[in-house]
């Protein structure tokens, strides 16, 4: 392949990532994780997947960072997740720690790098590797919003009974309990859902996607989501890889667009070869407007708490 991302962390988002980016022959692929032999042992295991699966993708797995050098694409995922009962802010002092050390290697092995990151909190895990990186805002951005959109959309999927190449879903603000799904962007085939379901049913599904995350903690009881994660870090990058220039809800850095400045918050970006190459300003009625401020007081107290842990 002629180009290359790195995952850190070969965890559950990070190998099922891997998995997904290789079988699309987006790039050869570089797994990296603390434990010994874990990442080695994914990385073969993939491989000999390949002769089945039919991709001609190099998987490489290792624990030292020289192997990720030069990468295009660098996806952190190495952290905690969540166990049931906690939030995603209950992770952020040890994540924090884990994101700036692998943050240093990587702008130091690949400073020409675009960074996904999906270590929770997200929001405030996006604010550590950008100022750790002293990379431009463009190359820092965070998965969530696909993913939380992504899960709006299966659920109108399920409650109209329509394919889930029907829908479009949008969901903006902070990944955690006060993000702003907005049902007046969200449509089936072009039509809005509020012309196609009742208040209370649309309310059902905005709670349900808000609480989505936990909904899988709670089943899974030993850890969180990764399946639908991975695929929207892998649609975020494959956007990159192939300058797709698709409108994807991201964590952005703001300076001013929506009123909000110097903050991680997810906002509708272009993804392009360049990383993000527009952040797109669409309008909000008072009350949407007023639930992504909300969101983004609640993504500023927990920056506001990072720099208490220096
Ligand atoms: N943004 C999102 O929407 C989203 C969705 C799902 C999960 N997450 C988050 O992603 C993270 C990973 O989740 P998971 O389910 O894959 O967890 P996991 O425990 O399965 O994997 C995490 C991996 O990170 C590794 N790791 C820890 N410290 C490291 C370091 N310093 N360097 C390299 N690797 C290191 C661990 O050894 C482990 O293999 C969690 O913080 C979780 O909350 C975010």
């Amino acid at each position: 392949m002629d180009k290359k991302a790195t995952v850190i962390g070969a965890g559950h988002v990070g190998a099922t990532a891997a998995q997904r980016l290789a079988e699309k022959e987006l790039c050869d692929v570089v797994l990296i994780d603390i434990i010994e032999g874990v990442p080695q042992g994914k990385a073969l295991d993939l491989t000999e997947a390949a002769p089945i699966e039919k991709h001609d993708a190099h998987l490489t797995g290792a624990n030292a960072y020289d192997a990720s050098a030069n990468s295009d694409i660098v996806i952190i995922t190495a952290g905690i997740p969540r166990k049931p009962g906690m939030s995603r802010d209950d992770l952020i002092s040890t994540n924090a720690g884990i994101v700036k050390t692998v943050t240093q290697q990587i702008a130091a092995l690949s400073p020409d790098s675009i960074l996904i990151i999906i270590s929770n909190p997200l929001d405030a895990m996006c604010h550590v590797a950008h100022e750790v990186s002293g990379f431009p805002k463009e190359r820092v951005i965070g998965m969530a919003g696909v993913l939380d959109s992504a899960r709006f959309r299966a659920f109108i999927s399920m409650e109209l009974n329509v394919s889930v190449e029907n829908t479009h879903a949008f969901v903006l603000g902070g990944h955690g309990d006060t993000m702003v799904p907005l049902p007046r962007y969200s449509t089936v085939a072009g039509i809005p859902i509020t012309e196609l379901m009742s208040a209370d049913r649309i309310d059902a599904l905005v709670e349900r996607t808000a609480n989505g995350g936990a909904e899988i903690v709670k089943l899974l009881k030993t850890g969180s989501a990764y399946y639908a994660p991975s695929s929207a870090a892998v649609e975020m990058a494959e956007s990159i890889l192939k300058d797709k220039k698709k409108i994807l809800p991201c964590a952005a850095y703001l300076e001013g667009e929506y009123g909000i400045n110097d903050l991680f918050i997810g906002v509708p970006v272009k993804l392009g070869q360049d990383g993000i190459e527009d952040v797109i300003e669409i309008d909000l009625t008072e009350a949407e407007d007023a639930d992504l401020k909300k969101s983004a007081a609640a993504v500023a107290e927990l920056k506001a708490f990072l720099s208490t842990l220096e």
